[in-house]
């Protein structure tokens, strides 16, 4: 019997690593009882593949590593093979642009909520997927609309754990509003992150801001990548909070993610600078590209 895909077609090929298996996507599963599918007891990551080569990769494993230590968690194995693991899986799936996604749970386990005593086997599950290089270098050149909405997620935001729910459904209502992301909103009305990124503004000066670490904000990859960057390069950071009102007066905007630096023109309709991707941006996706390129490369050697 074949399992059908989310849109009844049958995935083209694609491989999945669960459980020390590779297998054809619609062959792969987990047990009905995993804490993570009934639960969220999960955590994930998501690394970008470019040009075949994962990006930023010791970066995403040493905030995998933790995300698990935060609930509890060790890696299910050690951390060389599962390099290797991620790896294969990108070989095997022939991705040159793309992402992959690597999710642990705490494992099968009789519904209940305490965490189990004894704890079960944790599941690992790995995807790749191919992304529209084309679709993406153009989000990439003629940046993206944001709007705001209230954050309602949990207290534990710099834990990337699978459950997403708030963040889903400020996403979603960003694509109704025709925007590509949502700004998240804390009680004291200032911006956190995006619902799947961090937000940065630049300011009349050329100088960059974006929320510094804390509990309320995933810890970006992308972004302390460039942090040290922009350090480097002489560009003058701010890590502070700031408001949407402050937002939409600068002379800039971007968000950052594994899939890269992606240019803001427009906040809850509110024009940002000349509502074209602007140079302060276009140094930082330079300085980005080049950083975890060159990274790539040496660590592929
Ligand atoms: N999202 N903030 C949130 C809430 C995120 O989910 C992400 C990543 C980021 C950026 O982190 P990084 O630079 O390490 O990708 C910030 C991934 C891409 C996702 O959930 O698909």
């Amino acid at each position: 019997m074949t399992r059908k895909s989310w849109n009844g077609r049958a995935p083209a090929g694609r491989i999945a690593y669960v459980d020390g298996r590779y297998l054809p996507h619609a062959q792969a599963g987990v047990h009905i009882e995993d804490r993570g599918l009934q639960l969220g007891d999960a955590v994930y990551e998501v690394c970008a593949i470019s040009d075949g080569l994962l990006l930023d990769e010791e970066e995403h494993l040493d905030r995998l590593e933790r995300s698990l230590g935060e609930i509890g968690m060790a890696m299910p194995m050690a951390r060389r093979v599962l390099s290797l693991v991620m790896r294969e899986l990108v070989r095997r799936n022939r991705a040159r642009t793309g992402l992959l996604y690597l999710q642990i749970t705490r494992g099968a386990a009789r519904r209940d909520h305490p965490i189990p005593q004894e704890p079960p086997r944790p599941t690992l599950i790995m995807t790749v997927r191919e992304l529209d290089a084309a679709a993406l270098s153009q989000r990439h050149e003629e940046g993206i609309k944001v709007i705001t909405r209230p954050d309602e997620r949990w207290a534990r935001c710099d834990i990337k754990t699978t459950q997403l729910l708030a963040n889903l459904l400020a996403k979603t209502a960003a694509r109704k509003a025709g925007a590509y992301e949502a700004w998240l909103v804390d009680d004291d009305g200032f911006v956190t992150e995006g619902s799947s990124t961090n937000a940065w503004i630049v300011d009349a000066e050329g100088r960059l801001t974006t929320r510094q670490l804390s509990h309320e904000i995933l810890p970006g990859v992308t972004r302390r990548v460039i942090v040290a960057a922009a350090a480097e390069a002489q560009l003058r950071i701010f890590e502070r909070k700031f408001t949407p009102e402050e937002a939409s007066r600068a002379r800039e905007a971007f968000i950052s993610s594994a899939t890269g630096v992606v240019p803001v023109t427009a906040i809850d309709g509110v024009r940002i600078g000349e509502g074209e991707p602007g140079p302060v941006t276009r140094r930082v996706q330079q300085l980005y590209a080049h950083r975890s390129a060159a990274a790539a490369a040496k660590l592929a050697r």
